[in-house]
């Protein structure tokens, strides 16, 4: 299916695209601008993400993070280019936020829009660690926990492309270290290509094959993280990334 944003033209592949001199790509965006009044907060932008690839995105507030992933989602049809914007049709999004219906119950909200899918549901709700939970209403549950049902409602799904905007910014320190477990398990076991939005540095090294830094909407700074897992900050490799990210981030310490 193609729609016309703009100059750009928004190709949602069923398949993943051969593309010419590389392997399939599950993401291939050339050329993608967006501007409010005039400015270009995502600037002539390049990005390839392979299948099953985990990308990590930095930048600091403003950079262009969430208007990136809204182009991805298929949500902005104020984009332009005259390049390529390639996504899969089946893109599951995950915000800071859980978006759970709250007069839904847990299992509905997991299968909000899947009609005769009780039992996947049931088997998403227990990989994420809430078996038994399928009654309950979204605000009996913790703010980690609504999260969990949001990776559920995404997963359920065996989207090609999990697309998150910050899905840990408003949990706690150690809630946020579980949820970076969970979420590496359930990436292994279903496979989707991954574009997490982050500021946070640490998070970026931990979970991404690769990490890359937007500035002013550009790519400024690409990294692959090739260290072995489960990564440790105590690692020398992990501080020597984190040095170069923080240096593409403008911080020096
Ligand atoms: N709907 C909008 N109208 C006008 N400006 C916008 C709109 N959405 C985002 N912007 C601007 O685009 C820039 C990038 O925003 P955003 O992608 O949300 O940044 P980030 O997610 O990296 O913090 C910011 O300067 C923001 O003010
Ligand atoms: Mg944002």
């Amino acid at each position: 299916m193609a729609t016309h944003t703009g100059g750009l033209t928004l190709e949602k592949s069923k398949g993943r695209k051969e593309r010419e001199g590389g392997g399939p790509k599950t993401v291939e965006v050339r050329g993608l601008t967006r501007k409010y009044d005039d400015r270009a907060v995502v600037d002539n932008l390049d990005l390839s993400i392979q299948p099953g690839e985990f990308v990590a995105l930095l930048g600091k507030s403003g950079s262009g993070k969430s208007t990136l992933l809204r182009a991805l989602a298929g949500l902005d049809y104020g984009v332009e280019g005259d390049g390529e914007l390639v996504v899969p049709e089946n893109v599951s999004v995950v915000f800071q936020d859980s978006r759970l219906l709250p007069w839904a119950r847990v299992l509905d909200n997991v299968l909000l829009g899947l009609r005769g899918a009780d039992e996947r549901g049931r088997e998403s709700l227990a990989e994420v660690g809430l078996a038994g939970r399928e009654k309950a209403w979204p605000n009996e549950l913790s703010g980690g926990e609504q999260q969990r049902v949001a990776l559920a409602r995404s997963l359920v799904r065996e989207p090609a492309l999990l697309l998150a905007d910050e899905p840990f910014g408003a949990l706690d320190a150690l809630t946020r270290l579980k949820m970076h477990v969970l979420l590496r398990k359930l990436c292994a076991a279903h496979q989707p290509a991954v574009l997490l939005v982050t500021h946070d540095v640490d998070e970026s090294i931990v979970l991404a094959d690769r990490v890359i830094v937007l500035d002013e909407g550009r790519i400024v700074a690409e990294e692959s993280i090739d260290l072995a897992q489960p990564r440790s900050p105590a690692d020398p490799g992990f501080a020597a990334v984190r040095t170069k990210l923080l240096d593409a981030l403008g911080v020096s310490l």
